[in-house]
């Protein structure tokens, strides 16, 4: 299984780098705008320095909403790097856009994907990820993860190729069960990559590690 960084944020993706965690990154309108990147231009610069620090799938979100729209902007942004994969919402307008621009080979990331038949859409129309979004089902006191187990399971009984990737991760659970359900690539925040790495008992198994070597050490001080 695969991690991305879900982020536009280059300070949080040379973290995530420095950890020697992640394998890509996905980045959405909102996450764009939150650092100020509010034109295609300045989304394009932010991408290609994302592509300095990380040699992995990059995930540009279309900001149209017809199809041709969508199609010409995944045109324009497929081409700023070979790492870049084009995001399309699981609208009618996106998957007749999907089925387009995958004929012309550019990569697909089907965003916005809430049920299995939007998932079986995506992968006709020649998807190469398929990112349901966990935490948003969540909070619709939906069972987000159950729509991951269940695009997996479809997708391996029928032998289909697109990747399903978990994406609106709330917390270190949702990696784990997401792994254990056998997504392919879970996207997630920072703060929650952070909280993989930390456990209550490593911390006291530290401290204690600490503390009986220096008490050692001044034992053997002459
Ligand atoms: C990633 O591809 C998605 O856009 C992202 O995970 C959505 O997360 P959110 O539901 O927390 O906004």
């Amino acid at each position: 299984m695969k991690l991305f960084l879900d982020t536009a944020n280059i300070q949080e993706i040379r973290e995530a780098v420095a950890l020697g965690a992640i394998n890509g990154v996905t980045t959405n309108p909102s996450l764009a705008a939150k650092e100020n990147i509010g034109d295609l231009e300045s989304y394009k610069t932010a991408i290609l320095s994302i592509t300095k620090l990380i040699n992995g799938p990059i995930s540009v979100e279309v900001t149209a909403a017809d199809t041709m729209g969508m199609v010409q902007q995944a045109e324009e942004i497929a081409n700023w790097h070979p790492n870049v994969v084009v995001k399309i919402p699981s609208t009618v307008d996106g998957f007749r856009a999907m089925a387009a621009i995958t004929r012309q080979g550019i990569a697909v990331n089907q965003t916005l994907c809430f049920s299995v038949n939007q998932a079986i859409l995506g992968a006709q129309a020649g998807a190469r990820y398929v990112s349901p979004f966990v935490g948003r089902l969540d909070d619709e006191g939906l069972d987000g993860m159950q729509v991951v187990a269940d695009i997996v399971e479809v997708f391996h009984k029928h032998g289909i190729k697109t990747q399903v990737l978990a994406a609106s991760i709330r917390h270190p659970l949702h990696v784990t069960t997401a792994a254990k359900v056998g997504a392919d690539v879970v996207t997630l925040p920072l703060k929650v990559l952070i909280q993989m790495a930390q456990h209550s008992l490593t911390d006291v198994g530290m401290a204690r590690f600490m503390k009986d070597w220096q008490s050692a050490a001044g034992r053997n001080r002459p």
